[in-house]
């Protein structure tokens, strides 16, 4: 089994954090969306992993590496222009051979991971095993109709009139029949060859493809709620640890987990929060439900449910929540005898103020 990792969407619905970093980079929980995906295909027991990647290609291969620090084999495949995912199928064709394989989108966070599917797919040898899970607004996603024994009766793409409730939650298992699908069929009308009508075309032609309905986690991290929701979703299970420096003036209240190099002083910090490396917090209270990236500084300051990247700054401001403060970004009060708000903000920036 390998397993094909797609990470080659630009992310416009995360600017304008995505203007200078890759979408599947953002970081939940202090740990990019890419790395909980590599994880969970590492726990699965599978080693080959392709990482189809697109523009920011570079910075993905940076991050990432060769994949030995998550026991992986990393082939790179590029996609040059965004075709759609059974495009992504088709290129990756050389690397995937006749093998069965794991294809999993990779801004998609699936929580308790893939390793459920995986076995059950070895188990019952089908052509393919779909993850699916019930969404509110089945019109958003890919939607399998499913018969009572599992087996998948139809697909649409994003449907106007959805068949049921069940979506493709951006995990799938193929064997090698696949890609016959994927040459069979044409561009949709949003241009892209569609994972779900190469799938549809197996059913079409008596193959046995299944379902497996997931209840737990999963969420695809397209916009700034959904990936706030994934943070206070993945810090529900932090192990709280203090590898930092924390004074006598401070609290640490539940789950908090302070890295190396970080130091807290005359603060309350309540859990679930992770203060990552070098971070340097005084006077402040922090939570719940922040995660502070590493080289950051919080001062005099009052946030909660919240995500702040690495190097960002956020001094003498009370009430920041719902809030993601970008790399190197400075968030801050107005200084005294000062009733005038400053604002210096990117392109495709965001600012809520009260009026
Ligand atoms: C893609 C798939 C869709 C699936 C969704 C899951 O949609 O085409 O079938 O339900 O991912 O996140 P997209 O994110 O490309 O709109």
């Amino acid at each position: 089994m390998k397993a094909l990792v797609l990470a080659g969407g630009t992310g416009t619905r995360l600017r304008p954090f995505t203007h200078t970093l890759a979408k599947q980079l953002m970081p939940v929980a202090n740990k990019p969306v890419l790395f909980h995906c590599l994880e969970s295909i590492a726990d699965a027991g599978i080693t080959s992993t392709g990482i189809i990647v697109g523009g920011r290609g570079d910075d993905l291969r940076r991050a990432v590496g060769d994949g030995s620090r998550f026991g992986l084999e990393v082939t790179w495949i590029e996609q040059r222009e965004p075709l759609g995912l059974a495009h992504c199928v088709m290129i990756a064709a050389d690397f995937l051979g006749d093998d069965d394989f794991v294809m999993y989108l990779g801004d998609n966070i699936v929580s308790g991971g893939i390793g459920q599917p995986v076995k059950e797919f070895a188990a019952g040898r089908p052509d393919v095993l779909l993850m699916v899970g019930p969404v509110d607004d089945p019109t958003a996603f890919g939607i399998a109709e499913v018969g009572a024994d599992g087996r998948v009766l139809g697909l649409a793409e994003k449907p106007a009139v959805p068949s049921g409730d069940l979506a493709l939650i951006g995990v799938y298992v193929f064997s090698a029949a696949i890609h016959r699908a994927v040459r069979s069929i044409v561009p949709s009308p949003r241009g892209e060859l569609e994972i779900t009508d190469a799938v549809g075309w197996l059913v079409e032609h008596g193959a046995d493809v299944r379902a497996h309905v997931f209840s737990g986690y999963w969420k695809d991290t397209g916009q700034v709620d959904d990936l706030l929701d994934c943070n206070r979703e993945l810090l529900r299970t932090l192990e709280p640890v203090n590898l930092g420096t924390v004074d006598v003036g401070s609290e640490l209240v539940g789950a908090v987990s302070v890295a190396a190099g970080a130091r807290v002083t005359g603060s309350r910090v309540t859990g679930p929060v992770v203060i990552g490396r070098d971070t340097v917090v005084t006077d402040s209270r922090i939570g719940p439900y922040c995660s502070i990236g590493d080289g950051c500084v919080v001062s005099g300051a009052e946030i909660a449910d919240s995500i702040v990247l690495d190097g960002a700054s956020v001094r003498d401001v009370r009430a920041i929540e719902r809030s993601v403060a970008g790399r190197h970004s400075r968030i801050g009060g107005v200084p005294a005898g000062d009733s005038a708000r400053r604002l210096l903000l990117g392109d495709g920036s965001e600012a809520l103020i009260e009026p």
